[in-house]
């Protein structure tokens, strides 16, 4: 008897009897979790036209699967892109986008206060491949001024991580128009709800931690850029299958769920940051508040242009007076706001960048950066405004 006329055996079952190709006619509004990193095909040629791209279709994984492609829809969307693609984190997100720009022996401007881990990627990692960095203050005058004959990107951050100071973007990317020098934007704090820095003339790449606020439940590590569809399909999805930088299928699912309320969570965390910063500016703890929100922060008026009034982000920086040990003693006090290794939640989580998120600098560059020992990065989740408030206001007071 052959395999096709008897029942086939226990294990053939187990593998191929959970075969679901028939096509629903009614639409999930959920829609499904691609979790398959194979695809069989009708034979030899089929299989060799897709990967060949002679015939659209879907390959393995790591390039790319229906989940990613509503994702990656949705992310060029937002950011007014051609087109976006996803990362397994923001590092892998700032490391395949920028070394689809810059060769060895070439070099980099970068914003000075920047996320710990993409400084040491830069200061550390980069200058083992023969690719220099020089760090400047986010400023049209200090960008031009660092710019060098081989310089191939620059890198700001819109609100920077974690000082909250606001990129002149603008300004900077008219000086990378005028020399052709591809502007990458991260904006994982700022979000596409306050920025589409590609409606900036002169910017070339928007990058985010999607591991934020675009997914924002803390359970997901990911990444996204979005830009010129050439540069991206051809120059960066193609580095992203050799460097194996792809997001994985369940994590893609997870930030298209997580980026349908977007709006919603950060129309409400930005209203309750300013809430926040407004209760906590002049306390006789606190040497200074940095929130851009606040009408009396230096970036209030260049925060204003670019974010067009939805707001100012919904993290802050406050600077202790008396510094490390108030700060920690304040912050062994929270009960509702916790000391965490992130941000971008539903959770407010505070930490303390020196020592943990920008460990990674030496004191003489924390200083320049303004990452003093008294200070702490504050991300305000959802909470009631009026907690959070209650909670820092009665920290400060055991501190
Ligand atoms: C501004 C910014 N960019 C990039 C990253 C890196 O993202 P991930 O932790 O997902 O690799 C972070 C992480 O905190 C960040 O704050």
């Amino acid at each position: 008897m052959s395999v096709n006329e008897r029942r086939p055996g226990f294990a053939t079952r187990a593998i191929h009897e959970g075969d679901w190709s028939e096509t629903v006619a009614e639409q999930p509004v959920s829609p499904p979790i691609w979790l398959t990193a194979d695809y069989l095909y009708e034979g030899l040629d089929h299989y060799a036209d897709v990967i060949n791209e002679r015939r659209p279709g879907f390959v393995y994984g790591r390039y790319g699967n229906p989940t990613h492609v509503a994702l990656h829809r949705v992310l060029a969307s937002l950011d007014g892109a051609e087109a976006a693609w996803s990362f397994a984190s923001g590092m892998a997100a700032v490391h395949t986008s920028l070394t689809a720009l810059v060769r060895t022996g070439e070099h980099i401007v970068a914003q000075r206060t920047i996320y710990g881990g993409t400084f040491s990627l830069l200061s550390k990692v980069f200058p083992d491949y023969g690719i220099r960095t020089t760090f400047v203050e986010p400023e049209a005058q200090a960008v031009a001024d660092a710019m060098q004959a081989d310089t191939r990107a620059v890198l700001v951050e819109t609100l920077a991580n974690p000082t909250f100071r606001v990129a002149d973007v603008a300004g900077i990317a008219a000086v990378c128009a005028e020399r052709a020098v591809p502007l990458v934007v991260d904006n994982s704090i700022a979000t596409p709800y306050l920025l589409r820095p590609l409606e900036v003339d002169g910017v070339t790449l928007v990058l985010h931690a999607t591991t934020k606020y675009i997914n924002g439940h803390s359970d997901v590590i990911s990444g996204s850029v979005a830009g010129p569809r050439d540069l991206i399909e051809n120059r960066i999805r193609r580095l992203a299958l050799d460097q194996g930088t792809t997001a994985a299928a369940f994590e893609a699912w997870l930030i298209l769920r997580g980026v349908q309320t977007l709006a919603l969570r950060m129309e409400r965390q930005c209203a309750t940051a300013l809430a926040v910063a407004g209760a906590l500016a002049g306390h006789r703890k606190i040497e200074a508040v940095g929130y851009p929100g606040l009408p009396d922060h230096p970036d209030h008026e260049r925060a204003s242009a670019l974010f067009g009034g939805a707001g100012s982000g919904a993290m802050l920086s406050v600077r202790m007076a008396g510094g490390y040990e108030v700060a920690a003693r304040a912050c062994d006090a929270l009960r509702i706001a916790r000391v965490g290794s992130s941000f971008g939640s539903m959770h407010s989580q505070v930490c303390h960048p020196a020592t943990t998120s920008h460990r990674q600098l030496s004191a003489k560059e924390r200083e320049a950066a303004g990452i003093g020992d008294g200070l702490l990065r504050v991300a305000i989740g959802g909470e009631d405004a009026q907690d959070l408030i209650e909670d820092f206001l009665q920290a400060l007071d055991k501190a």
